[in-house]
């Protein structure tokens, strides 16, 4: 079969793999059908995880490279034994974090952590979903049955993005009615903020980016304020909008210092920070300036404990999620998909969606 995979910093390829086969009695082979590629990916392709291949290499002593991705949706080709919940034909909805349900973790809805070799390994620990097959293990607890109504470009943004920004952006950040937050970063995760952040009633969202396209579908999908960073000051501009005070609430949806540093200069006291990007290297922490204001800081993966409700609550209409899906390209074509995502001010995109 065709995949993407990665070898090392600015090294991916578009190669022949051997199809995977089921390895434990809890894994199902899934035929993709639509994939896509994340900021992750992009960072992953950059150098930001180098211990992808480091942590397999201890592990098994060699690194051949690993398939990217760990979203999309597929039909079920072949269940394992100890695969109850699904079957041979099911349509589904491949998460981005595995779990077993039973670890100490997983008890406690934390399945980013699976102690059970899950959480988030797909594409990055194990192969992943860009590809025309993909192995998910603990199949039972870790795929959707893809409801019929559902648009499938939408239900592909329930792998991650959608999740990722409603539980450790507007979640963590502890989003309430009548709040002042602030979205630094308006790309399918920041722009998933936009969208959960609504379902808690903020009384301002401002969304912060260097892409005037990404801001003006922010401002399409609820944005009351839009700050393009390269031409203007972003936090003069947010402590301008709340009056001085700063916000309740600053996501940061990008993964480097500069937007880091937005967020970190514009929460109230009392306030939170919940960042979501993936940061490659260390930022600066100005403890001096925030020790005296009572923040709440949170960090963390996706856990993926709400994708169930946030899939009804696609269903139902309440998230527009559709417009999120720009450009569709054939799975031949996904070196090009992985170009036009990385230009994606350039080319107007914001999820590239790929079909098999
Ligand atoms: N914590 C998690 O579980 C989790 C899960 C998924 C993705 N992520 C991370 O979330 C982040 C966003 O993901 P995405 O798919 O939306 O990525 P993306 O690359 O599509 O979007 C990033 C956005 O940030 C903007 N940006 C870049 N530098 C900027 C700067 N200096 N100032 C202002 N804006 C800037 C870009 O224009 C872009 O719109 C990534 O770091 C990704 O790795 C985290
Ligand atoms: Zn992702
Ligand atoms: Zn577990």
């Amino acid at each position: 079969m065709k995949a993407m995979v990665y070898y090392g910093e600015n090294d991916i390829r578009f190669e022949e793999r051997d199809k995977p086969v089921i390895e434990q009695p809890t894994d199902a082979i899934i035929r993709m059908t639509k994939t896509t590629i994340c900021g992750t990916d992009l960072g992953i392709w950059k150098g930001k995880n180098p211990e992808i291949a480091a942590t397999t290499q201890a592990k098994t002593g060699a690194f051949n490279g690993r398939i990217l991705g760990h979203e999309g949706i597929g039909i079920v080709e072949e269940v394992g034994s100890g695969v109850s919940h699904f079957k041979k034909g099911d349509k589904v909805i491949v998460s981005c974090v595995s779990r077993c349900g039973t670890c100490e973790n997983c008890q406690k809805q934390l399945y980013a952590h699976c102690r059970n070799q899950g959480g988030w390994i797909l594409g990055y620990m194990i192969d992943g979903t860009q590809a025309e097959y993909v192995r998910t293990p603990f199949a039972d607890t870790s795929l959707y049955l893809l409801p019929q109504e559902l648009n499938e470009d939408v239900a592909v943004l329930l792998s991650d993005a959608l999740p990722t920004a409603h539980e450790i952006g507007v979640q963590y950040g502890n989003v309430k009615p009548g709040d002042s937050i602030a979205i630094v970063g308006a790309g399918p995760v920041g722009m998933g903020c936009v969208l959960t952040a609504q379902l808690y009633s903020p009384s301002e969202i401002i969304v912060v980016d260097m892409d005037e396209n990404r801001l003006a579908m922010a401002k399409e999908l609820g944005a009351t304020h839009t700050i393009n960073s390269a031409k203007e000051d972003a936090v003069k501009r947010i402590l301008e909008i709340t009056g001085g005070r700063g916000v309740d609430c600053a996501m940061e949806a990008v993964g480097v210092e500069a937007t880091w540093n937005i967020c970190q200069h514009v929460v109230k006291e009392g306030g939170h920070l919940a960042n979501v990007g993936v940061h490659g290297k260390p930022v600066e922490f100005a403890l001096e300036k925030l020790w005296i204001k009572n923040l709440t800081i949170t960090t963390g993966l996706v856990n993926a404990n709400t994708t169930g409700m946030l899939m009804k609550t696609c269903c139902s209409g309440k998230l527009p999620m559709e417009k999120m899906a720009t450009h569709h390209f054939p799975f031949s074509e996904l070196p090009k998909a992985y170009d036009v995502f990385k230009h994606a001010a350039d080319e107007k995109a914001m999820k590239v969606i790929i079909d098999l």
